[in-house]
């Protein structure tokens, strides 16, 4: 039974778009974002009631069901997951959504014959099923269930090309009969186009196509909205496509890539994997008591978090050491770099958990001009946003990344457990300089260490 007038929905619609786009101003800074997520999450809820009220609904035990068996499966895992397997979750929840897409494209298939209809079914099958099974192979590669680097083969650029010729054929095929037989080759052609989209993607590029994919998804999304006659799917996609989309570009520039260089980078033999050699050379190791002399004297100190501090949970001891340096009358700034981290904005979220108030956050452009008049650098579990390989190493992983330039300080001291490489794979030259000194440890011992010396001088 219809409880809600077709005005009724519309309304309701329009006030669900509106939480979206309230949801998506709400995540675009660090204090905002919980509020956001709320808005974003009641927007969702107004749809699916709405949805339920508006049209006569059959099999409603199957799809409350379905909706329990989804809830159960997602809710835990969704609070389990570490801040620094953020990447991964949104990989899994996105290639779900675009296989939802695609499978209720497939089967709307035969409702209508109409040519404009079928297209969009056609795209909403094929971009749904790309970006189900490419979202697989990122989860697997971020979770590392199998190798993060760029997995070539020969004639791989031969079979990426027949795959897609055969999808815009088996495509057209099904605009023209809306034969189910060509739909499913579509849909598999579709599924291998995805596999063969991210295996040659590898290292610190991952992510980059995670988001590339979400704004498929979202596309995906809209165009089943186009299927389904329901506008409120098409504004939602639209809006995901969007967001993803300039994420995506945004994520680039941060790396100083192009997002084609970055799904084609390594058919042209260009490395995006790096090595994971390290080489037995001397570096100068430190104590917490030498660290905490060289900041508790110092008169201006820049911080540089990174992944490790993340890893180590260390927010909280990095705070309370800036604040107790301030207090001593140490200038201290916390240099953020854009792709630190695991992912976009992760040092902010970081900080923002331990107060660290904004203002001492600068960004890369802002806190490059400050590190030539800084006296010590203290680099914690961060290692590819500041090594120097991004500029002086052509065909490196990070070529062209534009890094924290740290090297203009005159101390740099770097927390790290050991002298394994970061994301990238490579060595950080910055290790071995005159001016570096490593004190060795997990990050949070190391600064709970440093942070007791600096009271204590
Ligand atoms: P990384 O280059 O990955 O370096 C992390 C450092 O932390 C390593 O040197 C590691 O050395 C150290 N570490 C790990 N656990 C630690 C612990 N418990 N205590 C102390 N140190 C610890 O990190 P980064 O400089 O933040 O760079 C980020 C990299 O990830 C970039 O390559 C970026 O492209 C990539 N990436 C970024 C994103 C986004 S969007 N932010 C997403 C995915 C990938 P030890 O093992 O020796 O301790």
């Amino acid at each position: 039974m219809k409880l809600l007038s077709p005005e009724w929905t519309a309304l309701l619609y329009l006030v669900a778009a509106v939480c979206f786009i309230l949801a998506l101003k709400g995540l675009s800074s660090p204090k905002h974002a919980r509020r956001g997520n709320l808005i974003g999450a009641t927007g969702a809820l107004i749809a699916i009631v709405t949805v339920f009220l508006s049209i006569h609904v059959e099999n409603f035990l199957l799809i409350i069901a379905a909706i329990a068996v989804g809830t159960a499966i997602a809710v835990p895992i969704a609070r389990k997951v570490q801040m620094t397997q953020m990447p991964q979750l949104v990989g899994g929840f996105n290639g779900v959504g675009g296989g939802a897409a695609a499978l209720v494209a497939v089967l709307e298939l035969g409702q209508h014959e109409d040519i404009g209809f079928r297209i969009a079914v056609v795209f909403t099958m094929l971009i749904g099923a790309i970006s189900f099974s490419g979202s697989a192979i990122t989860v697997l590669k971020l979770q590392e269930l199998m190798t993060t680097r760029p997995v070539l083969f020969p004639g791989l650029r031969w079979i990426m090309s027949l795959a897609v010729l055969a999808s815009i054929v088996s495509g057209v095929f099904v605009v023209i009969s809306g034969n189910w037989v060509w739909a499913v080759a579509l849909l598999v052609l579709g599924l291998i186009v995805g596999v063969l989209l991210v295996l040659p993607v590898g290292g610190a590029d991952v992510p980059i196509v995670i988001s590339l994919l979400n704004a498929f998804t979202g596309i995906a999304v809209a165009a089943s909205g186009i299927v389904l006659g329901n506008v409120l799917l098409l504004v939602a996609g639209t809006l995901v496509g969007a967001s993803g989309t300039i994420l995506t570009m945004a994520m680039a520039k941060a790396m100083g890539r192009g997002v084609t260089g970055i799904l084609f980078g390594a058919f042209k033999g260009g490395s995006t994997a790096g090595s994971t050699t390290v080489s037995d050379r001397p570096v100068r190791s430190s104590t917490p008591e030498d660290v905490a002399v060289q900041l508790g004297y110092a008169q201006n100190v820049v911080i540089v978090p990174g992944y490790g501090l993340a890893v180590a949970q260390g927010q909280h001891t990095i705070a309370e050491l800036a604040t107790t340096l301030e207090e001593r009358g140490v200038h201290v700034v916390f240099g953020i770099h854009p792709v630190a981290g695991r992912m976009p904005g992760h040092m902010n979220v970081l900080l923002a958990e331990a107060n660290v108030p904004y203002e001492s956050l600068k960004e890369l452009d802002e806190v490059n001009s400050e590190f030539k008049s800084t006296d010590v650098v203290l680099v914690v579990g961060a290692n590819d946003v500041v090594n120097p390989a991004a500029k002086s190493t052509p065909g490196s992983p990070i070529y062209g990344m534009p890094i924290l330039e740290v090297g203009d300080a005159n101390q740099i001291v770097f927390l790290k457990r050991s002298m394994r490489p970061g994301f990238a794979g490579i060595e950080n030259e910055l290790l071995y300089d005159p001016k570096t000194e490593l004190l060795f440890g997990d990050a949070k011992d190391s600064l709970g260490a440093v942070l007791a010396a600096v009271k204590a001088l």
